[in-house]
């Protein structure tokens, strides 16, 4: 497994190891602390027991480079050891300053594992993939692999390109191919734990930043700021936000938990054989008016309201909203998503183990902001800076 370090391969390696899978996982070096003692504190945020650990292998591996940058002999070792490879290390940045390093690891890093692949006995490659390498669409996206040649940003655009030459070079070496494509995925529905604060979360984040900014500023210093960007306090103690959030058609994003995408992937992998693509999706978006009712009620708030698109430049942006743009910019194009995942192959294989994908409400998003506060968005996650 590649990527078990991240959010989706901690989950996946995790229950791997409690169905009582063989995991290898090739996690690169970072030079503060030993990829053996990252992978150990991830297992006990996930409590894995000392039984189920010694099922698992940690080595040292850099996917960006040619034979994952091991000596001869260790890469040999490894070709002759694995027989599965799960894919999920990826670079999640959207943003273009960051094109070369995200090109790296989501193509040239692919690519490195690809060969690992074919150089070795593995017959089945799982990749993590994303419903968004349908790029900029509007409407029905299809569980398989679509020509598109136009992007929301070089995340969605070099997934895609993975996938295709995923593709090819999986067919030329007769390997089985399954591709996992997640929506958006938050923390888990069960106890609103996450390992990851971005996405979902991002733009909450920034809402709580604009208020705590604001409240200060009314509290401690006569609230001038506060009045030039029409924030005020009301009676009931709420503080008004006058906030527009652009929303599209009023489709919503498309928002799955993590423990369904789990139990989606897992599955998947234990059943379909034949190869395919999948879409791990919610069938019912979340509409951006749903998000901004919890998020007004849970942090006590007013005056933020979605906007279809189509309304939303019949008046310019005012001040505050410019500068909320500034900080979820990356994100806007997901608030105002038209895209809709068809989701049928997947569907049929999660019925017949009755696998449904929660809904959002509002006390599973209360779950959620609680926990990304208790855990300062992930600074505090282990009990001390999140590495
Ligand atoms: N989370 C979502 O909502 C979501 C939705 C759709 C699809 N996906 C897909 O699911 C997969 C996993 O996503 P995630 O959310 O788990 O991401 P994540 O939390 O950002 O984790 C990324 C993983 O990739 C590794 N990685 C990144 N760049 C690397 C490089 N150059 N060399 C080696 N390893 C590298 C990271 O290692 P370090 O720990 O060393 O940084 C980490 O283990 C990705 O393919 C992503 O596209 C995720």
């Amino acid at each position: 497994m590649t990527g078990g370090t991240g959010f989706l391969g901690s989950h996946i390696a995790s229950e791997l190891l409690r169905q009582g899978y063989r995991v290898l996982l090739l996690v690169r070096p970072n030079s503060q602390v030993s990829a053996h003692a990252r992978v150990e504190q991830l297992l006990t945020w996930f409590g894995i027991s000392p039984k189920d650990k010694r099922r698992l292998k940690v080595i040292e591996a850099r996917m960006d480079q040619p034979d994952l940058g091991l000596t001869q002999e260790r890469y040999a070792d490894l070709t002759n050891t694995i027989d599965e490879i799960i894919h999920c290390a990826s670079n999640t940045s959207f943003s273009e300053r960051k094109r070369t390093e995200v090109e790296r690891a989501n193509i040239e890093g692919l690519q490195h594992i690809l060969d690992l692949a074919a150089r070795s006995k593995c017959y089945f490659f799982h990749h993590l993939s994303t419903a968004y390498v349908a790029g900029k669409k509007s409407g029905p996206c299809r569980e398989e692999f679509v020509e598109t040649t136009s992007f929301t940003n070089v995340y969605e655009e070099t997934k895609y390109y993975g996938e295709r030459i995923l593709f090819e070079k999986c067919d030329d070496e007769g390997i089985r191919l399954n591709v996992y494509r997640p929506s958006i995925v938050y923390g888990s529905a069960e106890d609103g734990r996450s390992l990851r604060f971005t996405a979902l979360y991002y733009p909450l984040r920034t809402i709580l930043f604009l208020k705590n900014l604001f409240m200060k500023d009314i509290e401690e210093s006569g609230g001038k700021r506060a009045q030039q960007m029409g924030v005020k306090m009301g009676t009931d103690g709420s503080l008004h936000l006058p906030i527009r959030i652009e929303a599209g058609n009023g489709n919503g994003i498309n928002l799955v938990p993590v423990d369904f995408f789990i139990k989606a992937f897992m599955e998947i992998m234990d059943t379909c054989l034949e190869g395919s693509v999948f879409h791990i999706v919610n069938e019912r978006s979340k509409t951006i008016d749903a998000l901004v009712e919890y998020t007004t009620r849970y942090f006590n708030l007013e005056g933020i309201e979605a906007v279809r698109t189509e309304d939303f430049d019949k008046q310019s942006r005012n001040g505050l909203e410019i500068l909320f743009d500034t900080y979820v910019d990356a994100y806007k194009p997901y608030m105002r998503d038209n895209r809709i995942f068809s989701n049928d192959k997947t569907r049929s294989i999660l019925e017949k183990k009755n696998i449904k994908c929660p809904d959002l409400d509002y006390e599973l998003f209360s779950k959620c902001m609680q926990y990304a506060i208790e855990t300062g968005w992930g600074a505090n996650l282990f009990g001390k800076q999140h590495q």
